[in-house]
This record gives C-alpha cells, sequence and structure tokens, in this order.
C-alpha cells in the first residue's frame, strides 16, 4: 500500500504540468500504464495555440476556438484560457523551455487549420510535445515519485462518505498495488486506440474514461471524436501524423492528378477546420481516390518538420512526390465532465488534460488548444490542491465492501473493437451502424462488465473492457445526438439542429460498483 496527498494517474502535459507546479512538502505519486514519455504529449507536434503575436489578441482565439467547436463550447472557459494562454507561454520560457526562434531571437509563430492568426507556439520544429515533456521530466521536484508500468484498474470509492480514496493497479507481474490519496487526478487521455487508424500512442485506450464511468462521475460529449485528415498512409495502414502545420506552410491536399481537393469546400481551403477537411478526405478515399500533400510549397521541409520527414523516409516515401494520407482518430472532445479546476462530481475525484472535458474544444477542438489546455488544468489543480493541504486521514481498506457482480465470459478482441469503431462509429454515422456496434457490444455483454470486479483479470484484458465500455459510451452518445456538429457527423442528420440540440448530454453510470 502506498500513500500520497495528490495521486495522478498519467503522466502527459497535463500531468506532470501539475506534478511541478506542486510546491515540496505536499507528497506526489504519479503512476503510469507505461514508460513516463510515452502517451500522446510526446508525439504532439504542431505546438501550443497562444495570442502572443503583435496583431493578435486573446478574444480573436477565443473567436476562433468557438467557431472551430460548432459553437458548443463553454465561452466563459474559452475566455479564460485563451486568457491565460500567452502567461503560459511566458512561463515556460521564463523557465527555459527551448521554444523555436528566429534569427532575431524571436520565437516562431506557425499557423495551423482554422486560426486567423500565426499564434502557433513550437518547438524542435515538428516536436513540440517531445521538447515540452523533456522539459518537464527534467524539471520533476523531489516530492514526486514516479511508478512506471503501473496499469490503475479501479478507482478505490469509500461508499460511506461518497469520496474517492485512491486506486487499484496492477504491476508488470500482475501484482495488486493499492495507492490512497486525497486527490486523486485521472490524467490517462483519450481514446484514440479504440480505431484501427489513429495518431495516438499505443497505450490510449480509454481507461480513465472507463475507471471514473464505473466509479459514478459523470461524463460528457463522448460522441465528439476528432478525426486529423492526415496520417501517414501506406497500403491500407496509417503509419504516424502529418502535422497540420505542414499546410499552415503552405502544403496542399492533391489527389492522383495533382487537382487540390480542398477548392470550392472551405472558404479557407486546406486549412479548413479538421473535421470539414477529414470528411473530405474520406469521401475521396471511399471512392477509390487516393489523396496526397503536396509539399512542393513549404520552404525548407525537412528542417522545419524533421518529424515527418524522418516519419517519410522510416517509411520509403519520397516527400517530393507528395506524402499519400488518410484521416485517423486524433482527439476526444468530450470525457469527464469537470470544471476549470478538474473538479468532477465524485468528491476527491479530480480529471485534466484529454480524459477530461471542461467545455473548452466543444464539438471539435482548434488546432494547438489540447497543449494549452493541459498546462491550463494542470496549474489550476495545483493552485487548489496548494489551497486545501492534506491533513492526515484515516485511509480505508481497499477491499471491496460490497460483492461485485462475477465477471462474464469472453471479451471481444481489440482489433475487432477497432475495426467496428473505425466502421460504425467513424468520421461518418448512421443510425443503423451505430445500431449495430451497440448490438455487437451488448451480445458481447459489455454492460455486465461496468459493475465486475476486475481482480482476476491480466491487464491486457482489463484494457479490452476499458475499451469496449468506452466505444460502448462513444457510441450511445453518437446515436442520440441527432444532428451533425463538428467531430460528429450523421449521414442521416447531416445539418445542425439548434433547436433540439441546445445543451450538453450528461451520462453517468447507474449500475455501479462500489
Ligand atoms: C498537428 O500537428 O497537426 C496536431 C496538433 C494538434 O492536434 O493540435
Amino acid at each position: 500500500m502506498k500513500k500520497a496527498s495528490v495521486l495522478i494517474i498519467g503522466s502527459g502535459i497535463a500531468a506532470l504540468k501539475l506534478a511541478k507546479e506542486i510546491r515540496s512538502g505536499i507528497n506526489v505519486i504519479i503512476i503510469t500504464k507505461s514508460s513516463l514519455k510515452d502517451g500522446n504529449s510526446n508525439l504532439a507536434q504542431g505546438g501550443i495555440a497562444a495570442a502572443v503575436g503583435p496583431t493578435d489578441h486573446p478574444s480573436t482565439h477565443g473567436a476562433d476556438t468557438m467557431k472551430a467547436g460548432g459553437f458548443h463550447n463553454n465561452p466563459d472557459v474559452v475566455r479564460t484560457i485563451t486568457k491565460e494562454a500567452p502567461k503560459l507561454i511566458c512561463g515556460l520560457v521564463n523557465e527555459g523551455c527551448p521554444f523555436d526562434r528566429d534569427e532575431q531571437g524571436e520565437i516562431v509563430l506557425g499557423m495551423e487549420g482554422a486560426h486567423t492568426k500565426k499564434r502557433i507556439v513550437h518547438g524542435g520544429g515538428d516536436a513540440t510535445g517531445a521538447t515540452l515533456m523533456e522539459h518537464f521530466v527534467a524539471n520533476l521536484p523531489d516530492n514526486v515519485t514516479v511508478f512506471e508500468n503501473m496499469f490503475a484498474y479501479e478507482l478505490i470509492i469509500d461508499s460511506a462518505i461518497g469520496k474517492c480514496t485512491g486506486a487499484k493497479a496492477k504491476d508488470v507481474n500482475g501484482k495488486v498495488v493499492c495507492f490512497f490519496a486525497k486527490h486523486v487526478v485521472v490524467a490517462t487521455g483519450g481514446c484514440g486506440q479504440l480505431y484501427t487508424h489513429t495518431s495516438n500512442a499505443h497505450s490510449v485506450t480509454g481507461d480513465g474514461i472507463a475507471l471514473a464511468y464505473r466509479a459514478g462521475a459523470e461524463l460528457t460529449d463522448m460522441e465528439f471524436i476528432q478525426f486529423h485528415p492526415t496520417l501517414l498512409y501506406i497500403d491500407g495502414q496509417t503509419r504516424g501524423l502529418i502535422s497540420e502545420a505542414v499546410r499552415g506552410e503552405g502544403g496542399r491536399l492533391v489527389d492522383d492528378t495533382g487537382r487540390p481537393i480542398m477548392n470550392g469546400v472551405h472558404p479557407l481551403g486546406d486549412l479548413a477546420p479538421r473535421h470539414i477537411v477529414a470528411q473530405t478526405i474520406y469521401h475521396h478515399l471511399r471512392e477509390s481516390n487516393p489523396v496526397f500533400l503536396d509539399v512542393s510549397y513549404v520552404g525548407s521541409f525537412s528542417k522545419r518538420f524533421p518529424t515527418v520527414a524522418s516519419l517519410c523516409e522510416k517509411n520509403g516515401v519520397n516527400w517530393h512526390d507528395g506524402i499519400p494520407v488518410a484521416p485517423g482518430s486524433h482527439f476526444l472532445m468530450g470525457g469527464i465532465k469537470t470544471d476549470l479546476i478538474g473538479r468532477t462530481n465524485v468528491s476527491g475525484l479530480y480529471a485534466i488534460g484529454e480524459a477530461a472535458s471542461t467545455g473548452f474544444h466543444g464539438a471539435n477542438r482548434l488546432a494547438s488548444n489540447s497543449l494549452l489546455e493541459g498546462l491550463f488544468m494542470g496549474k489550476s489543480l495545483a493552485e487548489w490542491v496548494q489551497a486545501n493541504p492534506f491533513k492526515e486521514e484515516a485511509f480505508l481498506d481497499a477491499k471491496p465492501k460490497k460483492k461485485f457482480v462475477r465477471p462474464p465470459e469472453g471479451l471481444p478482441k481489440k482489433q475487432d473493437i477497432q475495426r467496428s469503431m473505425m466502421d460504425h462509429v467513424g468520421i461518418a454515422r448512421t443510425e443503423r451502424g451505430l445500431q449495430k456496434h451497440i448490438y455487437w457490444l451488448e451480445n458481447a455483454r459489455i454492460r455486465q462488465w461496468l459493475a465486475a470486479s476486475l481482480d482476476d483479470l491480466k491487464t491486457e484484458e482489463i484494457e479490452r473492457v476499458f475499451m469496449g465500455i468506452t466505444a460502448w459510451l462513444v457510441a450511445d452518445s453518437a446515436l442520440k445526438r441527432t444532428e451533425s456538429r463538428g467531430g460528429h457527423f450523421r449521414l442521416d442528420f447531416p445539418c445542425e439542429n439548434n433547436h433540439v440540440w441546445t445543451g450538453k448530454r450528461i451520462i453517468q453510470c447507474r449500475k455501479r460498483m462500489g
């Protein structure tokens, strides 16, 4: 058994910012499913959006965020985070974070889709996530203890006081370790691996969403999944992200005759909001027309985009001839419902980063707003934790107080979940497809797992349980939203319907454990 003031599950930017900001004297434990740097933050290419340019203003950044988000965003949240963005960048600069600069030493700002100004602060060319992770890992304070290869599989809820008091986890040998804390933070990222084609790291399987849902936390906006338009696409397989910043520097999407495919589709052309570009590429590919990213107008391509250039090289693609691309799942706008401190409806339980849904992104996230939100939420929760100092409390016994439902037999395979999500809950959805997918999961008795004990399962099996639960939640939300908006596109309801869909749907598990 291990104890801390703050237990952080996950190790991306939001988690590390939180850990770094908590002052010495407050014990922090980070548990992470694989290694500290393995995750989506490390893979992030584009950068951090912030209105730091001379002609830019947070209100313009906010307006772009709202428009890209289909006005489904919480305007107060958008105002607060975009206003704070320049200060967060300034803080990182003062700490020595090595952002890219021009010959005069000024920070270089990049351009990405749906932004009306150049405002993307980046590092290492197109390796911003890795640059930030390097910075945070190097600056982790002594009061932080990290447990790698520690898979959290159950939140411990003291039902007598209705509080989350810790988490149960399994180490590499399958041994159960209980962690207790005053503040328990889910920072496990989204669920990109629910799909066959994804930009996400292998570890991003929706664990935190399922963990929190099983523990009674409210979720919202689960139907809003962002597909990134451009993943490298070879022989029917996607092989990694091609940053949107490439189009920001002049890259154009063309068909195999060299005709630009975004002409006449949207006034912003290749820099239209992601869902528009992803849907356009999707329709081309469905007609068996390949799509390429023409980078002939991008100056010093391999210098500006070393990560993309090396990805192409590794996969035998000569970028001078155009880069073959296809869309893939990239970001979950929905997730565990929180306020701007990261508080959920369950006392003692917090969520930050992609696992959380604060209302910042609306129905479709604006490019480079995710690292920004992670930084903001890490700082915000750190301030809250320090204002609510840890008092020595009686730690509770990890043993379940109720008898759990016995685990059902059999579990869907990972690849089958991914294929079904891609086919039926992907870029273009229909009632029939969504129902088929839900029926398949329910037939596999996925709902039984909401209250079943996971103690005797291997971590690989628990991951499949979490994938199944999260896949079911996304599909169920997508079925219920009978309109199209941002990352949720229904072929049978292709328009926004502001009469019926004014607010958010909140879902909560009724048949939960604990
Ligand atoms: C990209 O570089 O295209 C991804 C950045 C983001 O998702 O915001």
